[in-house]
């Protein structure tokens, strides 16, 4: 078990974009992927990808509901950890922007903060688990917006970059104390 050095927003590795990782995967991405699982969980986050531990590799790890159960879209479902090496997603949704949610969002490279971000409701990911074997799934809701916010970090994406709106932006604690506020009502 190793817990890596997270690294946070300032650090020019965050807004670079990685290299996909070659077939086979190397030994050293394997370990990678083992002390990302580690760090994800040490820090209790919902998702890391390998730019935030200042690798170079499109490698992303995050919690998702089992695969042999249906997708509800909700945090609690989250309770599987998937690997995914070289991911990409398309959207299911349309484009239009009112058919996509606004949710909150935090990121472990930008500690303490809650922001508000418009994703896509329902997409469909693939990739390469730990084996090199295919991996392909829909997901929605929580599920869909882990996804989303953790294949940006491959391409130097923030989820600061996708807020519409930067009042909805909120440290967690001020977040949780003022939740009912009108300021903290989210738009449809
Ligand atoms: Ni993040």
């Amino acid at each position: 078990m190793a817990i890596l050095p997270i690294i946070r927003m300032g650090h020019p590795l965050l807004r670079q974009t990685a290299r996909p990782v070659p077939a086979p995967v190397p030994p050293a991405v394997r370990q990678l992927a083992m002390d990302m699982i580690d760090t994800m969980e040490d820090a209790g986050g919902a998702g890391l990808a390998a730019p935030q531990v200042a690798a170079d590799w499109r490698l992303i790890v995050f919690r998702a509901p089992p695969p042999d159960e249906g997708d509800t879209g909700d945090r609690a479902a989250a309770r599987t950890i998937q690997v995914l090496i070289n991911p990409e997603l398309v959207p299911l949704d349309t484009e239009t922007r009112t058919d996509r949610e606004v949710g909150w969002e935090g990121c472990l490279s930008v500690p303490d903060l809650r922001g508000a971000v418009r994703r896509h409701t329902r997409i469909r990911y693939r990739g390469l688990d730990l084996d090199g074997s295919p991996v392909q799934r829909d997901a929605r809701g929580f599920h869909a917006r882990v996804v989303q916010h953790e294949i940006d970090h491959l391409d130097g994406v923030l989820y600061l970059d996708r807020m519409d709106d930067l009042r909805y932006l909120s440290y967690t604690r001020e977040l949780a104390r003022f939740a009912d506020d009108p300021l903290f009502r989210l738009p449809g």
